[in-house]
C-alpha cells in the first residue's frame, strides 16, 4: 500500500509540540507518514493556540494557504485541531468551509474516526468532548524523539487567571498515573534520548496515582541512561517540599527552570487571580538557591495587564533586576474573549504597552547577554542534539538551556561533552570541546 502523506504545523507550548507527535501516532497505523509541507499532502494538521489573539488569527492566514493546496488536491483533508479549534468549534467551518475536521486538545485521538466519516459521508465532522481517558486511548507505540524528548504528564488548569484561555481549552487539571508515565519515560531513553523534560499546564500540581512531581522526579530518574530531567512549566503556588528536595539533591534535575510570575505587583498579581505575591516569588528562588546556590531561572511576563499603572510596570522591572533571570518571555497583555480581564474597564493603551514592553525586553535581554558573558572561560556540560546551520559545527544545549555551538564532527550529537566557552552572544554561546 502506498503511504499517505500526513503534514502537521504546529503552534503554542510544548504539550502542543507533544500533542502533534501523539497525532502522528494515532494516523500512522491508518497508512499515514509524516511529511514536511502541504505540498502533495494527503492531510493537513494545524495544531493550533488560543494564547494571544495573534497566534489565534495565524491559523486563518496558514488556512488561506493551505486552501490553494486543496484547490489543486480536492481529496485533501484539513484539520484543525489544538486550543482554537476547542475554543472556536463550528465556527471555524463558518470561516474557512474548506476545513473539514475539527477537535480539541482532548479529543484528538478520535481523528481516524472524524476523517473516515469525512470520507464516507463528506460534509464536516467536530469533537471536542474533554476526556479523560485520553492518554489511555492513544497507541502505546510512539515515534522516536531524539535526544531531549518530551513527555505530558499533566494537563489542564483549574486556576483561572483573569488573562488566560487554557482553563477553557484544555479543560480540569488532570494527572497522569505513574506506570505509564515511566513506560513513556523508558520508551524515549531506549530510542535515544538522554534528556527528559515532563510537561503539564501546571505540571508542579501533578498528582498522579497520589505521587507529587518531586517523588515522579526521583522515581524517573533512576532509569538508566537518562542524565538530564527538566519540568515545565509550573506554578509558584504549587512548589512543595519534595520537589525543593530534588531541586537540592538530584543531579539530574538541571539547575534551571521557567518559572512564570506574570507581574512584579502585589495589586495586578491579585487582579489576575495568580494567588500569589511578589514575596511568595522571592521566598521559592531564595530557598532552592540556598542548598543549590547555581540555581537560574527564567520567567513569563505579561506587560499592560488591565489597570497596570507606572508603579505596577516599576515593581514588575524591579523583580525582574532582584531576581536577575537569564532568559525571559515577555508579551503584551490581550484580551481573550470569554476571560474576566477582556471585561475590566481599565485596559491600558496600546502605545503604553509598547513602550512598557520595550523597555521590559531590553532588561531582560541585558541581563541573557551579561550571563552568556559571564560564562566565557568557564567549562560547562553540553548535551549536543543536531547539526548547526553552518557545516562542520554542531549544536547543544547546556545544563541552563543556552544554545551552545562548537566546531565538530556528528559523532558529537547525543553526547555530553565538557565545553569551554569562548563566546558569549545575546542569545547562545560558542565554544570549543575538551574531552
Ligand atoms: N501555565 C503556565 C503558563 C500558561 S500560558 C502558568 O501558569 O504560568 C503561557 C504564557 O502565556 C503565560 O505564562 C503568560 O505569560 C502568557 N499569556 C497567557 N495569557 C495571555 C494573554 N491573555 N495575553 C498575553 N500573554 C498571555
Ligand atoms: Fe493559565 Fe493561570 Fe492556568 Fe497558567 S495557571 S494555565 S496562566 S490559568
Ligand atoms: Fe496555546 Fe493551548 Fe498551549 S492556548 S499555549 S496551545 S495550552
Amino acid at each position: 500500500m502506498t503511504k499517505k502523506k500526513l503534514y502537521i504545523k504546529t503552534y503554542g507550548c510544548q504539550m502542543n509540540i507533544y500533542d502533534s507527535l501523539r497525532m502522528e501516532d494515532v494516523m500512522r497505523p491508518f497508512g499515514y507518514e509524516s511529511c514536511n509541507e502541504p505540498a502533495g499532502a494527503d492531510m493537513v494538521i494545524l495544531n493550533t493556540c488560543h494564547i494571544r489573539e495573534k497566534a489565534a488569527e495565524k491559523v486563518y492566514s496558514e488556512l488561506g494557504r493551505i486552501k490553494r493546496e486543496k484547490d489543486k488536491n480536492k481529496k485533501m483533508i484539513i484539520a484543525v485541531a489544538g486550543c482554537v479549534g476547542q475554543a472556536e468549534g463550528d465556527e471555524i467551518f463558518r470561516r474557512a468551509p474548506y476545513v473539514d475536521v475539527v477537535v480539541g486538545p482532548q479529543s484528538y485521538q478520535s481523528l481516524p474516526d472524524l476523517v473516515g466519516k469525512v470520507q464516507r459521508e463528506s460534509g464536516h465532522a467536530i469533537n471536542l468532548e474533554f476526556e479523560d481517558d485520553k492518554f489511555d486511548q492513544l497507541p502505546e507505540e510512539h515515534a522516536p524523539q531524539g535526544v531531549s524528548g518530551i513527555l505530558s504528564i499533566q494537563e489542564g488548569c483549574d486556576k483561572f487567571c483573569t488573562f488566560c484561555v487554557v482553563p477553557y481549552t484544555r479543560g480540569a487539571e488532570y494527572s497522569r498515573d505513574v506506570p505509564a508515565i515511566y513506560r513513556e519515560a523508558i520508551k524515549l531513553v531506549a530510542n535515544g534520548a538522554k534528556e527528559i523534560t515532563l510537561l503539564g499546564q501546571n505540571v508542579n500540581a501533578f498528582h498522579g496515582s497520589d505521587w507529587n512531581l518531586g517523588q515522579l522526579i526521583e522515581h524517573i530518574s533512576k532509569i538508566e541512561g537518562l542524565e538530564r530531567i527538566r519540568y515545565s512549566t509550573p506554578h509558584p503556588r504549587d512548589m512543595h517540599e519534595d520537589l525543593y528536595k530534588q531541586h537540592w539533591n538530584n543531579p539530574k534535575l538541571m539547575p534551571f527552570l521557567n518559572l512564570p510570575v506574570q507581574s512584579g505587583s502585589n495589586r495586578i498579581l491579585e487582579k489576575m487571580n495568580r494567588k500569589h505575591k511578589r514575596d511568595d516569588y522571592f521566598k521559592i528562588i531564595d530557598r532552592i538557591r540556598e542548598k543549590r546556590t547555581d540555581m537560574q531561572f527564567s520567567s513569563d511576563f505579561i506587560i499592560g495587564f488591565p489597570g497596570e499603572t507606572d508603579q505596577d510596570f516599576e515593581d514588575t522591572m524591579d523583580l525582574a533586576r532582584r531576581v536577575g533571570f537569564v532568559q525571559g518571555y515577555s508579551f503584551k497583555y490581550s484580551p481573550r474573549p470569554g476571560t474576566p480581564g477582556a471585561d475590566m474597564d481599565d485596559q491600558v493603551p496600546e502605545e503604553v504597552k509598547n513602550e512598557r514592553l520595550q523597555r521590559f525586553q531590553a532588561l531582560v535581554n541585558e541581563q541573557q547577554l551579561a550571563y552568556n558573558k559571564s560564562c566565557i572561560g568557564k567549562v560547562m556540560p553540553v548535551l549536543f542534539e543536531k547539526p548547526a546551520k553552518y557545516a562542520g559545527q554542531i549544536v547543544g544545549r547546556s545544563e541552563y538551556m543556552q544554545s551552545v555551538t562548537v566546531e565538530g564532527g556528528e559523532e558529537l550529537i547525543g553526547r555530553i561533552a565538557d565545553v569551554e566557552v569562548t563566546a558569549g552572544r545575546g542569545n547562545s554561546l560558542g565554544g570549543v570541546v575538551t574531552d
